[in-house]
């Protein structure tokens, strides 16, 4: 396994270059990856990680403060340092505004300074790192003010909170319900949920509701991520002790200790970490990377998937094992269409939310807006309505009522009518036997959306057979996510 930390250098690999490239791999353990101009350095870029990037800004074949300034946006994380000639002033000073460099080395590179800057940068961003998760932490406090704020946006229904969560739906009650029951005892609780639907702010809630909630919460998104580095950031590892570390870090595991840790896209593990995670799961036995040392933390595990972790264990690709022991009690969290009560309350919500902070006041949302966005099918379900909302605010003048004219164009050209009862369903056609028929269509589909197409749960709450259902499911032509709308 490796940890070390890659260098890429963009210019002419003159002899000092070779010897500065030598000690960053000799002396210092990093790797070095070198480019001669800008288009081979972004196929390396596309194909490996890299930490950081040191460029001559002399470089004759290409522009090196347009391609720095370009990754400032491509790989924000990636750490910039200018290699320098005789420059002028002005002209350094503009290449480092444009490139937002941490630092520059002049010419001719020597060996030990260059490792000594890129050691130094290396550790900045490391600290940069921590300092992220603390402002994310400091940024939800924020959002929690406007929890409990009314506004004269026009709703059904009073909004109901469990921590940052915002609801009226009698699903998300149950759901809320049951995570408050849960919050007590110490079970590590699977989140399922499709993308957008408020896992996290659920497993936050959890947290700040159970009797962990004067320590602390940390949360790690396993997706997309290399096994080591995932291993280095749950158990932590020693300064030193592996190539590139480039100095200790405590792991989330004991940073946690006495707390919870989120661990958010669980599917998305590779096998050989799924038995790392199993292990600490049965024994609570941290042992970071290059350390003798074993070490305990005692931290409740939530963890969320928004794929559905039973089908993946049946087809092979996530163990049973910790499948089992993730789900000490599990919740899952359903799309935003299968509870379009919560519309008006989360718009509401969100309306306060961005009207405020883009002090851009709005004095309402229309019925009919409201009505599109109950039936919008909302594939990324919370998150979307926050961004639609969010957009709408922005456009909004000082003192307007939100209409269909603020909407996006996919739902502004939506034809929705008016819901003709309470539970916004219509009946359509001329007979009686017609009308009976569209309403069972549509109440057979949304009972469908609500059991996520889990025929077998649908039937049971529709009083069905199977085949019965499945009847149903050809005879009205019903697929998934299709959209009530007329
Ligand atoms: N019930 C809710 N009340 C208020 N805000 C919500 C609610 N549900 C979701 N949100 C907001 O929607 C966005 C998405 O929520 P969250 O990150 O918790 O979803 P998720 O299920 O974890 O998504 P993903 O699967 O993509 O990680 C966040 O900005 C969150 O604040
Ligand atoms: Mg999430």
């Amino acid at each position: 396994m490796s940890l070390e930390s890659s260098i890429l250098f963009v210019g002419d690999p003159c002899p000092e270059v070779k010897a500065a490239a030598n000690a960053l791999t000799q002396d210092c353990d990093y790797r070095v990856i070198m480019a001669s101009h800008d288009a081979e350095a972004t196929d390396v870029l596309n194909d490996a990680h890299v930490d950081l990037v040191l460029a001559d800004v002399e470089n004759r074949d290409c522009d090196v403060v347009a391609f720095l300034a370009r990754l400032r946006f491509t790989h924000p994380d990636l750490v910039r340092v200018l290699l320098i000639g005789d420059e002028a002033d002005a002209r350094l000073n503009e290449a480092l505004a444009r490139t937002a460099a941490y630092q520059y080395l002049t010419k001719p590179l020597q060996a030990e300074q260059t490792c000594l800057v890129v050691k130094r940068a290396l550790e900045t961003r490391e600290l940069a790192r921590r300092h992220r998760h603390l402002v994310r932490e400091l940024k939800i406090g924020e959002d929690a003010q406007f929890a409990h704020i009314r506004t004269d946006v026009p709703s059904k229904g009073d909004a109901r909170h469990f921590e940052r969560l915002v609801y009226a739906s009698e699903v998300m009650a149950e759901v809320c319900g049951l995570a408050r029951e849960v919050a007590r005892t110490d079970l590590p609780v699977l989140i399922e949920g499709e993308t957008g639907t408020g896992k996290e702010l659920l497993a936050r809630a959890l947290h700040f509701h159970s009797r962990r909630t004067s320590s602390p919460l940390m949360i790690q998104n396993c997706g997309g991520m290399r096994d080591e580095l995932l291993h280095s950031e749950l158990f932590g590892h020693k300064r030193g002790s592996f190539t590139g570390a480039v100095s200790d870090r405590l792991g989330l595991f004991r940073a946690a200790d006495g707390g919870t840790v989120f661990l958010d896209e669980i599917s998305e593990v590779s096998p050989s970490f799924q038995v790392s995670l199993l292990r600490f799961l049965q024994e609570g036995e941290v042992k970071p990377l290059g350390s003798d040392v074993t070490m305990h933390a005692n931290v409740r595990i939530i963890a969320a998937s928004n794929k559905p972790l039973k089908q993946l264990v049946k087809a092979g690709q996530f163990r049973e094992d910790l499948y089992f022991r993730l789900k000490g009690f599990e919740l899952e969290v359903p799309p935003l269409r299968a509870r379009p009560d919560d519309i008006p309350v989360l718009t509401e919500f969100f309306v306060r939310k961005h009207g405020g902070l883009l002090s851009n006041r709005v004095i309402g949302v229309t019925n009919d807006v409201l009505n599109v966005l109950r039936a919008y099918h909302f594939p990324g379900n919370v998150r979307e309505l926050e961004n639609e909302v969010r957009r709408m605010v922005a456009l909004a003048k000082d003192g307007e009522y939100l209409t269909r004219r603020h909407l996006s164009p996919a739902l502004a050209k939506l034809r929705v009518s008016a819901p003709s009862d309470g539970l916004g369903f219509k009946a359509e056609g001329k007979t009686l036997k017609e009308m009976v028929e569209s309403l069972e269509g549509q109440l057979v589909h949304r009972v469908l959306e609500k059991n996520r197409w889990n025929q077998s749960k649908a039937a049971r709450e529709l009083g069905l057979s199977r085949v019965g259902l499945a009847n149903k499911i050809r005879r009205y032509a019903l697929a998934e996510g299709k959209p009530g709308l007329s």
